[in-house]
């Protein structure tokens, strides 16, 4: 089984390390090839996405990916920003699944901004769209305003679109994901204002019929931010597009109190996927070894568990990440009186130690 390992910028190298670590210990036999992208990726081979890194990519069966992007890299053109990457990444492999979880672990429950009822037990799956929508849609850019209220003038402008064979495809991992768990669906879309997400809406709902078993239930975006600060644990899954899913996982990860544990899953239609922690690269702590590596550790997780077949594994290294939490370990974003703080590196080694 063939990893690409793309470490990428910020505190990227330093968490990818310590998943590495982990997934060396688990006695398996990975072929492991590392590549860069991003900002190191630019400044490697003058782009974000080598050609050789898309290729290691492409041939792996899955890719474990650190963050990318750096405020250094700000005043490039939009074509060589760090971000580029992943979004090339994406739409070349066709990951259009994302899968963020949003749990919340007991011990950490003093760590979320909201009160401990609130989220106490807090266990969801948002399922983003991320290959369509506003994000790729075409045509975008600058131009000078062709017709309305300031025609003549310069203005910017995105398209957002989806086709139905989109929204159907992801329809379906939204259900069979609620299936497999609380047979709930929450389908998220802004239908009272938006032509695409009333299609959005009717598709869904046309998808449904195949699932019977599964409550299906429709929130507009703005109610869906605000129940999720209300009343989060009232969802099982969320479905949802790419931009709507890019907010509301940002939101739904905060609940948890660290966005350094939430792990994620970028899937294309035969389960390959690329596996990354949901928080960025966070260049003010880079190289300082006090990064949480738990998300990405969490992802290698999900990695075992959909992409190289290997459940039990999968369970192996969460139950350890949960022993090292229980024994009171914690990095610094997740650090509270009477647990004992540790750094980057050193968190590594006591899930590896914790694997037995
Ligand atoms: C994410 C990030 C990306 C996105 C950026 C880095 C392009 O915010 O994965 O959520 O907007 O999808
Ligand atoms: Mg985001």
């Amino acid at each position: 089984m063939k990893i690409a390992i793309l470490p990428g910028d910020g505190i990227g190298p330093e968490i990818i390390e310590q998943a590495v670590k982990v997934l060396n210990a688990l006695g398996e036999k990975f072929e492991m090839e590392s590549a860069p992208v991003g900002g190191a990726g630019y400044v490697a081979h003058g782009h974000p996405l080598p050609d050789a890194t898309l290729k290691l990519a492409t041939e792996a069966d899955a890719i474990l990916f650190g963050a990318v992007g750096d405020w250094k890299y700000d005043t490039l053109e939009r074509a060589l920003r760090p971000e580029q990457a992943i979004l090339g990444l994406r739409k070349n492999l066709g990951l259009f699944a994302n899968l963020r979880p949003a749990i919340l672990y007991p011990e950490l429950a003093g760590a979320s901004t909201l009160k401990p009822e609130v989220v106490s037990g807090l266990d969801i799956l948002i399922i983003r769209e991320l290959t369509g929508d506003i994000y790729f849609g075409k045509p975008r850019g600058v131009r000078i305003a062709p017709d309305g209220p300031f025609e003549g003038e310069r203005e910017g402008f995105d398209t957002m679109r989806y086709a139905e064979s989109e929204i159907r495809r992801i329809a379906h991992v939204g259900f069979q994901a609620a299936r497999k768990r609380g047979k709930r669906l929450t389908s998220v879309d802004k239908a009272n204002v938006l032509e695409t997400f009333q299609f959005w809406k009717d598709i869904v709902t046309d998808v449904h019929k195949e699932y019977p078993d599964v409550a299906l239930e429709h929130m507009y975006v703005d109610n869906a931010a605000m129940q999720l600060v209300r009343a989060p644990k009232k969802f099982d899954v969320i479905v949802t597009g790419n931009m709507f899913g890019d907010i509301l996982s940002d939101a739904a990860a905060m609940l948890t109190g660290s966005i350094g544990m939430l792990p994620s899953a970028s899937l294309d239609a035969n389960n390959k996927g690329l596996y990354e922690p949901s928080h960025g690269s966070a260049p003010d702590i880079a190289g300082k070894g006090i990064a949480n590596p738990l998300a990405t550790i969490l992802s290698a997780a999900m990695m075992l568990r959909y992409s190289l077949n290997l459940p039990e594994q999968a369970v192996r290294i969460e139950s350890a990440v949960k022993k090292v939490l229980a024994d009171g370990l914690r990095t610094a974003d997740i650090h509270e009186a009477g647990t004992t703080r540790v750094g980057t590196s050193d968190m590594g080694a006591a899930v590896v130690k914790a694997l037995g």
